[in-house]
C-alpha cells in the first residue's frame, strides 16, 4: 500500500490530534470519521475533510478505509478493534489496549486471524527524556539496571466527570494513565513476573482510586515503583532509575536528565539538547511506514497486553493484600 486512507473511531481530542499529525505526516487521508456522538461526528467530519458515519460496523466496512485509529474510551476500544478486525482494517489504538488481559487476549486474536496488524499507541517512551533515558540505559552508561522508581501525580479534575471518572469506560487510574509508566518499566527492566499493589481514594471524586502504590518485579532481579495519584495538587514527575554501578535521574516531561557512576562525573542533558521529532509524529510515522512499506511497528498488541497485564496484576494484588504473579492473568503459553 503506497498510501493510506483512514477511518477514525472516537473523535475527542486525542483523536482529531493524531488524525491531523497523520495527514501532516503525508500519504494519508482521512476517509470517514464515526463517534458514538453523532454531533461530535459531524463536527469532526468538518474539521477533517471526511464523511461522518453513524455506525462502527458501517465505518469500518467501507471499501475506501485501509486503516483506523481508534481513540474512543479505553472501554470501548474492544467494540473498535473487533469490529475493524472482521472487516480486515489495519489497527492504530491509543493505550490502554483494554481494560482487562481477556479483552486485550480476543483483540489480539480477532487481528492475528484477520490477518491486520495491531498497533498500541505507547507513546511515553519515545518523549525525549524516557527515549534517552532507554538508549543510555541499553548502552549501559549506568551499569546493568536494576530498579526504576518513577512519580507521577497530579490533580486534574477532568477526572472528576464524564467517561473518566468511571470504571465501565476508563478502568481505573493505572489502565488509563499509568499502562505508560509500566510500558517504560519494561522498556527498562524486561519482563515482569510479579506485582504488588495498594491503593487509595483520599478524595472520592472518581468511581476508582485516586492513588495507588506499586511494586513491579522483573526477571533477573529489577524491582519498578510506581508511586502513582490524582489527589496531589502539588503534582510532580520524576524518575529515578538505580544501575549496578551509577544511577540516572530525570523529570519526566520537562527538565534535565543527570547520571553519574560511582566513580565519574555527574552528565546532565537538557530537553533541547535531547530535540528529536515529535513523539507523536514519530509514533505515527513507524505505524504508517509498518502498513506502506513493511517496517518492524515500534509497538505491537504484546506491548499493550502486557502493560495492561501488569496494572491488573495490581488491582488483584491490592484486592487480595497479596503479590499477584503475571502467569496468573496471563495463560500458560505465554
Ligand atoms: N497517548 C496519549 O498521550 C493520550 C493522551 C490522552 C488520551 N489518550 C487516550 O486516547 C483515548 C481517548 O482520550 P481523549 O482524551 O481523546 O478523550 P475524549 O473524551 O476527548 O474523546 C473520546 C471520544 O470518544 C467518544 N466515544 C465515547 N464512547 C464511544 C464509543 N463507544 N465509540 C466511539 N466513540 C466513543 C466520545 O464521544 C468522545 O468524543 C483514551 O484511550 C485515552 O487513554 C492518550
Amino acid at each position: 500500500m503506497d498510501n493510506v486512507s483512514l477511518g477514525v473511531i472516537g473523535c475527542g481530542v486525542m483523536a482529531r490530534d493524531l488524525a491531523r499529525r497523520c495527514v501532516r505526516l503525508g500519504r494519508v487521508r482521512i476517509a470517514a470519521v464515526y463517534d458514538s456522538d453523532p454531533d461530535i461526528a459531524a463536527s469532526a467530519g468538518v474539521e477533517l475533510v471526511a464523511e461522518p458515519v453513524f455506525d462502527v460496523g458501517e465505518l469500518c466496512n467501507r471499501i475506501d478505509i485501509d486503516a483506523v485509529i481508534i481513540a474512543s474510551p479505553p472501554g470501548a476500544h474492544l467494540e473498535g478493534v473487533l469490529a475493524a478486525a472482521a472487516a480486515g482494517k489495519a489497527v492504530f489504538c491509543e493505550k490502554p489496549l483494554g481494560i482487562s488481559v481477556a479483552e486485550c487476549d480476543r483483540m489480539i486474536a480477532a487481528c492475528r486471524n484477520a490477518g491486520v496488524p495491531l498497533f498500541v499507541g505507547h507513546v511515553l517512551r519515545l518523549f525525549p527524556l524516557f527515549r534517552h533515558s532507554i538508549r543510555l540505559c541499553r548502552d549501559s552508561v549506568i551499569g546493568k539496571v536494576r530498579g526504576v522508581a518513577i512519580t507521577r501525580t497530579g490533580y486534574s479534575t477532568e477526572f472528576h466527570s464524564g467517561w473518566r471518572s468511571g470504571r465501565a469506560m476508563a478502568g481505573g487510574l493505572l489502565y488509563e494513565v499509568h499502562v505508560h509508566e509500566f510500558d517504560y518499566m519494561r522498556a527498562l527492566l524486561g519482563r515482569p513476573t510479579r506485582v504488588t499493589a495498594r491503593l487509595d481514594d483520599a478524595y472520592r471524586k472518581m468511581e476508582y482510586e485516586d492513588t495507588a502504590y506499586v511494586m513491579v518485579e522483573f526477571e533477573g532481579g529489577g524491582t519498578g515503583l510506581l508511586h502513582a495519584s490524582n489527589s496531589s495538587p502539588i503534582g510532580e514527575y520524576n524518575v529515578h532509575i538505580h544501575g549496578s554501578e551509577g544511577n540516572m535521574v530525570h523529570g519526566g516531561f520537562g527538565g534535565n536528565l543527570r547520571y553519574q557512576t560511582i566513580h565519574g562525573v555527574a552528565t546532565e542533558v537538557s530537553l533541547s539538547e535531547i530535540g528529536g521529532q515529535n513523539p507523536y509524529d514519530r509514533e505515527l510515522g513507524s505505524w504508517i511506514d509498518s502498513l506502506t512499506i513493511g517496517l518492524e511497528p515500534l509497538f505491537t498488541g504484546e506491548d499493550g497486553r502486557m502493560a495492561v497485564a501488569m496494572a491488573e496484576c495490581a488491582y488483584r494484588s491490592a484486592g487480595s493484600g497479596k503479590p499477584v504473579s503475571i502467569s496468573e492473568v496471563l495463560t500458560p503459553s505465554d
